[in-house]
């Protein structure tokens, strides 16, 4: 399978049922037509997803929201008036959208994605497509088309779907989520639109990211990549930490953008996948300091560095 540029080929591709790797400012995800409930199942085939999580709807405009809704909920609003399009998903009642798309939730992610091929994707399309990132289930998102052509181009069809080529993400972190369906609004993933942007549109403190795992990004493992990351919380002892694990032999790599939170942020995942490609076993993060997208960093760096399921048999 190869990557292509063609975004008329990438809409017939959905029209036909087929799946879409689609370039975002955030990562690339893995679309389907919303409406084309046989396609939405095949997401949760290739990615290896639990079809009881969730998938994020992106829609071609603001309208579009109202379309996936049961109703709008105020703060929705604003924050969508004032983000979109952009990193920022907003959880609202689920309407008119199969409740496959929604993991069986009665409430619904829905986003207006800023990348010219999305956007010219969904313009030509005319529906919502679902998509969630394009990887492995667990595994860290991809960022550029060559990353989803190595995890998925074996699981894909050439034939039916298509690797839309966008370039390297601009953000390279997921979208903030937001669930607008309790008051006040809370804050399920951090993402590149920030906690204290979220407070001054909506004029309220924010909660936390806090409470049940409802979204997986919530979950103690995630984002995680094949060696074990190790977290430091500052350059000197992370330091310590590589020459600690190459006294014994370990094959270990230092993570440190913390001088550039937008560097760190748009090289993640490429670093990650590096590091693993390498054969690292060991990764040794510094987390960056905890303001702007520096929290969604470390909120990564925390979720790939957290207790791994055991493998089942
Ligand atoms: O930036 C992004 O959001 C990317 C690009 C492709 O748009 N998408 C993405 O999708 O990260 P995914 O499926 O990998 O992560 C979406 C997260 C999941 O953790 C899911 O559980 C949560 O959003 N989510 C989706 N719908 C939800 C809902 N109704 N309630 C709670 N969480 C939801
Ligand atoms: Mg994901």
């Amino acid at each position: 399978m190869i990557a292509s540029t063609d975004v008329a080929r990438a809409v017939e591709a959905l029209r036909g049922g087929g799946l879409v790797a689609l370039p975002t400012e955030t990562v690339y995800g893995l679309a389907a037509d919303a409406t084309q409930p046989a396609a939405v199942e095949r997401i949760f085939e290739v990615k290896g997803r639990p079809t009881h999580h969730p998938l994020i709807v992106h829609v071609g405009d603001i309208g579009g929201l109202a379309a996936c809704a049961s109703t709008v909920p105020d703060t929705a609003a604003r924050l969508v008036a004032e983000f979109w399009p952009g990193p920022l998903t907003v959880i609202v009642p689920r309407g008119d959208i199969d409740p496959l798309v929604a993991g069986g939730h009665d409430t619904i992610g829905v986003r207006m994605p800023a990348h010219p091929l999305a956007t010219a994707v969904l313009d030509r399309l005319g529906r919502p497509v679902a998509a969630p990132s394009a990887n492995r289930f667990g595994a860290v998102s991809p960022t550029t088309a060559r990353h989803v052509l190595d995890e998925l181009g074996s699981l894909l069809d050439t034939e039916r779907d298509v690797v839309l080529d966008g370039g390297p993400c601009r953000v390279g972190i997921e979208s903030t989520i937001v669930d607008c369906t309790v008051d006040p609004p809370q804050i399920l993933r951090a993402g590149a639109v920030t906690a204290d942007q979220i407070d001054t549109a909506l004029d309220v403190t924010h909660d936390p990211v806090s409470g049940a795992a409802r979204a997986s990004g919530m979950l103690p493992s995630h984002y995680a990549p094949e060696a074990t990351v190790e977290l430091a919380l500052d350059r000197a002892s992370a330091d310590a930490a590589v020459r600690a694990a190459q006294r014994v032999g370990h094959r270990v790599a230092l993570l440190d953008r913390s001088d550039d939170l937008d560097a760190y942020a748009h090289e993640l995942y490429s670093d990650l996948r590096r590091f693993d490609r390498d054969g690292c076993e060991l990764i040794v993060a510094v987390v960056p300091a905890q303001t702007g997208i520096g929290a969604a960093i470390g909120d990564r760096l925390r979720k790939a560095a957290g207790p791994r399921p055991r493998p089942t048999a």
